[in-house]
């Protein structure tokens, strides 16, 4: 065990709280630091004094106690993670629309911290086209979802909706706190470097209602503008169509967002904004076609049977980039490839760092559920020369790091 975490655990109004006890149990039993915050029905279903012999802190149900110590910011904001088991249907809706009539939705709020959350309800609820969007929002926004199991529930019905069991919660939560931690740079490498990221997908215009796009979430990117941020650049983004969660996040830490709509939109913006940058970064997937004569009006299908579209060549912005390199600029490609193994992949990477020559090229295999709109990502990193200087696999902030830890050696001239 390494340091001593500070958790937050959230308790709402559910029968499975019986099962949160031991959750508290073994993190204090792990050495760590645990402060417990029961809704009002949470503590139907257990008491304040099983909680705060348990967590040996006392426990918090109120934003108005001890107001003088403004817990109701500063439990979320010291926190090293926060859990909430079980979480209930009416929870998790709070959450999703940030909620704050309670302690635990001011604690959520005023929190950076990795939220984990343990979904407990009926199927029923769980399956509530509701329940379904708000997890979706939550999971969009980074939030760990553990589970919920398929099994009895409080009756006698069976089906998904029981909570975890405490010691995979409690494996989520140490995971998160410590993933967070691995990953807070121990520098500010990048202070003083002024970092141009392209991220998200393009949108070519079919007629006014129509276009051509790609799957491209934005993530990526988005991750690697925080990531920067927070390694000590100044960063801009041209931000092509991003997902809701990425577009909030680049919101919340105040970065310079351009956005665009088209690659031609894009290839204006970056030659606009390439010339002051001391690094380009191109996640965004740009469309490598686009329709020759997007049509001014909607087109009507009448009697047709069919429609061909005739498509050109966008401009390549990352072939014109490193076609004139700049003195001290450093430019790194991206290259999403549909390769059926590793190997593959880095020959596929190679291939188009011969034609596109970036300082850094970083390749990931797309397809069948890997790369697009998922949390996680793995990715090849090769030199300007074609050799493998990083392999990574983890979260899009892992990928990101691992990005810019190359970047900083570049810089650097390790
Ligand atoms: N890119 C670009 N301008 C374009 C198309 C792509 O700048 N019009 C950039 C992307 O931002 C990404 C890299 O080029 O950094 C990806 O190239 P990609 O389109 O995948 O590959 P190509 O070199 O076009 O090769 P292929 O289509 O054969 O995969």
């Amino acid at each position: 065990m390494s340091r001593q975490l500070n958790i937050v655990v959230g308790v709402a109004g559910g029968i499975a709280a019986y099962k949160t006890i031991q959750v508290v149990r073994e993190l204090v039993l792990g050495g760590h630091d645990v402060h417990v915050i029961a809704t009002d029905s949470a503590l139907k279903f257990v008491g304040a004094p099983t909680w705060e012999a348990l967590s040996r802190n006392p426990l918090n149900t109120s934003i108005f106690d001890d107001v003088a110590a403004v817990r109701h910011v500063s439990m979320g904001q010291e926190a090293d993670a926060i859990v909430i088991a079980p979480a209930t249907a009416n929870t998790i809706a709070k959450l999703a629309a940030g909620i704050a009539d309670d302690l635990l939705g001011t604690t959520v709020l005023a929190s950076r911290a990795p939220l984990v959350i343990a979904p407990a309800m009926h199927t029923e609820m769980w399956s509530h086209p509701a329940t379904v969007a708000n997890i979706a929002t939550l999971r969009e926004r980074g939030v760990i979802i553990v589970g919920p199991d398929s099994g009895r529930l409080t009756g006698d019905d069976i089906g998904p909706g029981r909570m975890s069991e405490p010691d995979a919660i409690t494996a989520a939560i140490i995971s998160a706190a410590t993933a967070r931690e691995h990953a807070e740079p121990a520098a500010r490498d990048l202070a003083g470097q002024r970092i141009l990221i392209t991220a998200g997908g393009t949108r070519e215009a079919i007629d006014p209602v129509r276009y051509v796009a790609n799957h491209s979430s934005g993530k990526q990117g988005v991750a690697i503008a925080l990531a920067a941020l927070r390694r000590g650049a100044d960063v801009t983004v041209i931000a092509a169509n991003l997902d809701p969660g990425p577009a909030a996040d680049l919101r919340a830490a105040e970065i310079t967002t351009v956005p665009v709509t088209s690659a031609a939109d894009l290839a204006r913006e970056v030659d606009r904004l390439a010339p002051d940058a001391s690094v380009v970064v191109m996640a965004a997937a740009v469309a490598d076609f686009t329709p020759a004569a997007p049509a001014e009006s909607k087109i009507k299908k009448g009697d047709d049977d069919g429609l061909d579209l005739h498509l050109v060549r966008t401009r390549d912005v990352l072939a014109d980039l490193v076609a004139h390199p700049v003195s001290g600029r450093l430019v790194v490609g991206f290259a999403a490839e549909t390769a059926s193994s590793r190997d593959e992949l880095v020959e596929l990477a190679r291939a188009k760092l011969a034609r596109k020559p970036a300082d850094l090229l970083v390749a990931n295999r797309v397809g069948s559920g890997l790369g697009f709109g998922t949390d996680d990502n793995a990715a090849v990193l090769l030199s300007s020369t074609g050799e493998l200087v990083a392999e990574v696999s983890g979260t899009k902030r892992d990928v990101a790091d691992a990005i810019l830890d190359q970047l900083a050696a570049l810089r650097h001239g390790e």
